[in-house]
């Protein structure tokens, strides 16, 4: 197997070739970390989004679903803390004009020192940036003689706060303060639920703990936007905001820890891929907060992340708006002997990148197999081991030929399937060809229609992860497909 740098680039290729993710406006040269998703990436996201969503909500009594809108109300990001505190601090060099996140520039340079040296920087970093002491990190990097990887030079400047949300013009009225028609793209779903708290709670008749789920566009203007879909500047959330009574967070954030991990292995990936990553560093909202890891090809990174966000959000919006967003509880409190009463609920948050779920999944599935035949010579394959359940195309119909009848047949059983799962047709070029284009895209089964199919009515399966056939009556296909997709 190539290095794991190559396997990434590799990925980045076969996604592209095999119609999974283009770069954005690519015929523009492209748009900096936006990207797009061709045919088989769509239809694989889609059903990462839908196996999530089910999972939250059909699957999860007391958990609804909204979908709010990408824009609101300015004030919304001045209550959440947004406007004052989402920004990352950057630092520019002199010489080249290329700007850096701190902490990136300062990991990089503690990767190319010795272990311990590594470790005693990124420490002192750490107690830098809890204290806001930007001078500090800055003299950190004169004294270590961090070069920009353009210039060369040391050359920087002072650091200074750099805020990640996008902003944009609100209606076509001229306003005689440009402040006034000033919007933000949300820089994450979350908010959406939080100014609809009352609303969900009153409609859909919810009592404490429940939780709203929502999926959608959020937009970072970040600042190191690299590693392909790792780090984008629009990409899709699936967030969770799970509603508790004040004093039972604990419990519940380490509910959602555990069920937020046993969610990715009942994908079939394996545990020792992921790792959870306790923070010690808070985002300004957080109580208590760890990410669930997973090891892409280019190292243990974030997928999802659980935080315990208190009331703030809630008590924030309550102040901003003037609007009681508090829940009347009427359990009754052992220790009063009286219902709990009116409170603002606590929050437990789960909250994945889609994208970054989609490239967990090519990372996991991505294999370059090679065969051993049986004279002895080799042969080789790329094979997308994606689930079969979240697999874009689950069934591919294949006749052997393109006459003697067998593309009516073969198209006959397809008819009988599509309505069930996604199938392709082809009949192009010989059948060891199409098998291997199946594989690439990850089509978990094949079937053939030859001429014994109209012998007696039996159809030759193949499995893409052991590459075994066998012959079973075409009127059994839909049953195994639908239970191997369940
Ligand atoms: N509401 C909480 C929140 O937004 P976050 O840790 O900033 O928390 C949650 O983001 C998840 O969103 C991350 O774990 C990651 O999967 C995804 N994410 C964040 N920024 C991203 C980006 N620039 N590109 C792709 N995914 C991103």
């Amino acid at each position: 197997m190539a290095t794991n740098d190559n396997k990434f680039q590799a990925i980045i290729a076969h996604a592209k070739e095999y119609g999974f993710v283009f770069q954005s406006s690519e015929i523009y040269d492209g748009l900096s970390a936006v990207y797009d998703y061709g045919p088989w990436g769509s239809e694989l996201k889609k059903n990462i989004r839908d196996y999530w969503w089910k999972s939250m909500t059909q699957l999860h009594e007391n958990i609804v679903g909204v979908d709010a809108a990408i824009f609101m109300h300015p004030t919304t990001w001045k209550a959440s803390g947004h406007v004052d505190n989402f920004s990352d601090p950057m630092i520019d060099n002199k010489d080249s004009k290329k700007r850096y996140r701190v902490d990136h520039l300062i990991e990089a340079h503690a990767d190319t020192l010795p272990k311990e040296e590594g470790e005693a920087l990124l420490d002192a970093m750490t107690q830098l940036e809890a204290a806001g002491d930007f001078a500090g990190l800055k003299k950190l990097i004169d004294d270590n003689k961090i070069k920009c990887i353009v210039s060369g030079t040391s050359n920087w400047t002072d650091i200074r706060q750099f805020n990640l949300m996008f902003k944009t013009e609100f209606g076509a009225v001229a306003s005689t303060s440009e402040e006034d028609n000033i919007v933000y793209l949300r820089p994450e779903t979350a908010q959406g639920i939080f100014v609809n708290f009352l609303n969900v709670q009153k409609t859909a008749r919810m009592k404490i703990p429940f939780g709203i789920a929502q999926t959608g566009k959020a937009f970072r203007n970040e600042i190191v936007a690299r590693q392909f879909i790792f780090r984008m500047r629009e990409f899709e959330q699936m967030e969770m905001q799970f509603f508790v009574r004040p004093g039972t967070e604990g419990e519940w954030y380490q509910y959602w820890k555990e069920d937020r991990l046993k969610w990715h292995l009942s994908l079939g990936i394996p545990q020792d891929k992921f790792r959870y990553h306790d923070h010690v560093k808070l985002a300004h909202y957080a109580k208590e907060a760890c990410d669930i890891e997973f090891e892409f090809p280019i190292g243990f990174k974030e997928v999802e992340g659980i935080h315990s966000r208190s009331d703030y959000d809630l008590s924030q919006h309550q102040l901003y708006s003037k609007k009681k967003l508090q829940y009347y509880d009427n359990d009754i409190d052992p220790a009063t002997g009286k219902p709990f009463g009116n409170y603002v609920p606590y929050v437990i948050e789960t909250s994945i990148g889609l994208d970054r779920m989609f490239l967990l999944i090519l990372s996991n599935a991505y294999e370059e197999e090679t065969l051993t035949k049986e004279d002895g010579s080799t042969d080789s394959r790329t094979v997308l081991r994606i689930p079969p359940k979240i697999a874009p195309v689950k069934l591919a119909v294949l006749p052997l030929v393109k006459k003697d009848g067998l593309p009516e047949i073969a198209r006959n059983i397809m008819n009988d399937c599509r309505d069930e799962f996604y199938c392709f047709y082809e009949e192009k070029d010989a059948i060891g060809k199409r098998y291997r284009r199946m594989d690439a895209i990850g089509t978990p089964f094949c079937i053939t229609v030859d001429h014994q199919t109209k012998e007696d009515g039996t159809v030759t399966i193949r499995y893409r992860d052991t590459m075994k056939q066998e012959r079973l009556p075409a009127d059994k296909v839909k049953e195994l497909v639908k239970d191997r997709i369940r």
